[in-house]
């Protein structure tokens, strides 16, 4: 699969890295394919390419989009949303706002950058993924007491599926279905959470997981079954 990475920064790299290293083929999307940062996210990446945002977007797959959420609007636009539509789009920027010295959410609810992505690019199946982690951790998240789990929300279930099978081969434990595209709000306010926890201890890796969650299905209850009934079915011994 050949895989649209829009963004040249620290998620960019850290996610074409995973793209490359699981067999996959990446072109950066860029203003300026002769830029620094484009010089060394191809540097970081070997066997990569750049290429402006919109000769990306057509050649690509799917896409990926890892740009500042002041710039996601024109990257966007310059990669022109016909050239993404039928592809899945991972979004993982966080609407973040740094006017006051501290970052906090430009956007909440029921509005979020997923949404907002999704109706820029309304052709186009965009799944929220990868937000609530650093950049470091994207690929192979393993912390010495675990491996933490990722949240995803969007609208096309093969969509989501895909996003889904790209995580468990990035090394994530289990994608979690949280919905719709209209519940990218919650991962976005989980990321605000995951930096406000950073900021307060100056500690950039740590990574959330939900304990005792139903695997099976990922969303609903299809048996009708209260959740108390479901789980001492499942125990051992009975
Ligand atoms: N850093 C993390 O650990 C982390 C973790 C989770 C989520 N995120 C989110 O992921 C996104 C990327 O973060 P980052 O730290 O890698 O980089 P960033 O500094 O937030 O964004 C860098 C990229 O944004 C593009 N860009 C900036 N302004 C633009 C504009 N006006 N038009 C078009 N493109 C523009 C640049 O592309 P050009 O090559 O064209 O200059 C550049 O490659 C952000 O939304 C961030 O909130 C970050």
């Amino acid at each position: 699969m050949k895989v649209a990475v829009l963004g040249t920064g620290a998620v960019a790299i850290a996610l074409a890295k995973g793209f490359v290293g699981t067999g996959h083929s990446v072109v950066f999307g860029s203003r300026d394919v002769n830029g620094k940062t484009a010089v060394d996210a191809l540097a970081q990446v070997p066997g990569s390419s750049v290429a402006p945002y919109a000769v990306a977007a057509q050649s690509a797959d799917m896409a990926v989009l890892a740009t500042s959420w002041s710039g996601a609007e024109n990257a966007l636009e310059l990669a022109g949303a016909a050239n993404l539509a039928g592809k899945l789009v991972i979004d993982v920027t966080n609407p973040l706002d740094f006017s006051t010295g501290k970052p906090t959410l430009a956007l909440g609810f029921p509005n979020s950058a997923g949404a907002q992505v999704q109706a820029w690019l309304p052709g186009a199946h965009v799944v929220k993924a990868f937000n609530i982690i650093s950049a470091t951790r994207m690929v192979n998240p393993r912390f010495e007491d675990g491996i933490p789990d990722m949240l995803i929300a969007g609208n096309a279930a093969a969509a989501k599926q895909q996003t889904s099978q790209i995580l468990t081969s990035f090394g994530w434990r289990t994608a979690i279905d949280m919905g719709d595209i209209s519940k990218a709000y919650l991962l976005e306010a989980l990321a605000m959470t995951w930096i406000d926890y950073g900021v307060a201890r100056n500690h950039w890796t740590h990574g959330f997981s939900l304990l005792g969650q139903s695997l099976e299905p990922p969303l609903g209850r299809p048996t009708g079954k209260p959740a108390r009934a479901q789980e001492s079915a499942r125990r051992p011994g009975r």
